[in-house]
């Protein structure tokens, strides 16, 4: 396994919308894998294809606690099903938008359909944290990111702060 460099905005790179993967073939678990020791290490919860770079709808998520055991999700292609009408907010934060954090709406509940690491469709009916997660993540593919949910106000001063506070990414 190996870890990646994270892209930070506002790198165009983050705003491509990335392509369906065929199936999941060796080399793509072997992406999932090095995403996910990438994401341990930041360390994060959820991580997504364009952020390294790679230009194809693969993602990663552990919500697990620290000290938890380890309950990684490898997801391909992931679609909604369905979203309920209630909605719940979170303060996000996102690796490609270091140290910046801002509280963002989104449906409380979903459920999600995805090829797992070997190449098997799935679906997950997630609520809390972990439905947050899914759809920031899924954002990702469609280069959205959280702060693309903000006002133009809120969006563009986080945007400021990340250009005068750059330097090499090593966590947050
Ligand atoms: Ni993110």
């Amino acid at each position: 396994m190996a870890r990646l460099p994270i892209l930070v905005a506002p790198d165009p790179r983050l705003k491509v919308k990335a392509r369906p993967v065929e199936k999941v073939d060796e080399p793509l678990r072997r992406l999932m894998d090095d995403m996910l020791e990438t994401m341990y290490a930041a360390p994060g919860i959820g991580l997504a294809a364009p952020q390294v770079g790679v230009d194809k709808r693969v993602l990663v998520i552990d919500i697990a606690k620290d000290g938890d055991p380890k309950t990684p999700l490898r997801m391909a292609n992931p679609q909604l099903l369905w979203v309920s009408d209630d909605d719940a907010v979170y303060e996000e934060g996102c690796l490609s938008v270091p140290e910046q954090y801002a509280d963002v709406t989104r449906p409380a509940r979903i459920r999600v359909r995805f090829l797992d690491h070997q190449n098997e469709i799935r679906e997950l009916d997630a609520d809390g944290l972990l439905a947050t997660v899914v759809q920031h993540e899924m954002d990702h593919l469609d280069g959205i990111l959280f702060i693309d949910h903000l006002s133009n106000l809120k969006r563009n001063m986080i945007l400021r702060k990340l250009s005068k506070s750059r330097k090499p990414l090593v966590g947050a």
